[in-house]
């Protein structure tokens, strides 16, 4: 079944197409790459997808319903969920309440609710924090998980920003450069994680610079250049395509 669907999506700065007439279709529970020089507008397109910026022209199905223009909550509520570029945690907080911050967004209390401590408000505490915890221990983090986020090294809040990603539980997970600043060993666990997140029945859609990666765990990979497809495919048929190679790969 196809879980995301693009329809000749556009998005202009000024003078600019930061993306031009894109279309493509996202089966569920594969892993599904875009790669693209600097600049080629993949930073640009997960803000589209989830509604950061309102496409030029264009439409974005998810789940076969039409989300162009909802809002992003609205859309993480549906069960699409990001990683960011630049790591995007609360160096105040704790391991573990990072998380919960990313289940909050699926709470149904409301302020009243929350103030006059109602049991069922109490109830839903311990469930986040209960989600929380299964999002720490899939991500290998469950003994950091009362430690200030502050002290923890660069590897594992890129861990913590996935385990706060994962704990909405959602169907689709957009992933922004999740290697970039690790070291061989720290990509290596990576990989292995975003292969089990798949698993678990969660699409992935992944941007990345390194293609070692990129080739090794997608199923399809597509690239873009200035805005534009250039390429959709299989990773060997992405690796042997002249134009890829011309525009990206060869540099
Ligand atoms: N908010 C914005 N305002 C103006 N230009 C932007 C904005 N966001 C991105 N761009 C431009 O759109 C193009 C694509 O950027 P981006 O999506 O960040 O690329 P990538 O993530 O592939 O490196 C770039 O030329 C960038 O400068
Ligand atoms: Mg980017």
């Amino acid at each position: 079944m196809t879980l995301l669907k693009v329809k000749n999506l556009e998005k202009q700065f000024g003078g600019l197409k930061a993306i031009s007439d894109l279309s493509f279709s996202v089966p569920e529970n594969i892993i599904f790459s875009i790669i693209g020089p600097n600049g080629a507008g993949k930073t640009t397109l997960f803000n589209l997808l989830t509604s950061i910026y309102k496409p030029s022209t264009g439409s974005i199905f998810f789940k076969d319903k039409e989300i162009t223009g909802l809002p992003p909550f609205k859309i993480a509520r549906l069960g699409m969920s990001r990683t960011f570029q630049n790591l995007q945690v609360f160096l105040n907080m704790s391991t573990i309440e990072n998380v919960m911050v990313g289940c909050h967004l699926r709470s149904k209390a409301g302020l009243l609710a929350s103030a006059i401590r109602l049991p069922s408000v109490i109830r839903e505490e311990k469930e986040v924090r209960r989600m929380a915890e299964e999002a720490l221990h899939f991500c290998g983090l469950s003994e950091y998980k009362d430690r200030p986020a502050a002290g923890l090294p660069y590897g594992l809040l890129k861990k913590l920003e996935v385990a706060r990603s994962l704990a909405s539980r959602p169907k689709l997970l957009l992933m922004d450069e999740p290697a970039a600043g690790l070291n061989d060993t720290e990509t290596r666990e990576l990989c292995q994680l975003i292969k089990r997140i798949c698993e678990s029945g969660i699409t992935v859609l992944l941007v990345e610079h390194n293609m070692t990666l990129v080739m090794e765990i997608s199923q399809r990979v597509l690239v873009l250049n200035y805005g534009r497809l250039l390429a959709e495919g299989p990773p060997e048929q992405i690796q042997k395509n002249p134009d890829v190679i011309a525009a990206y790969l060869g540099e």
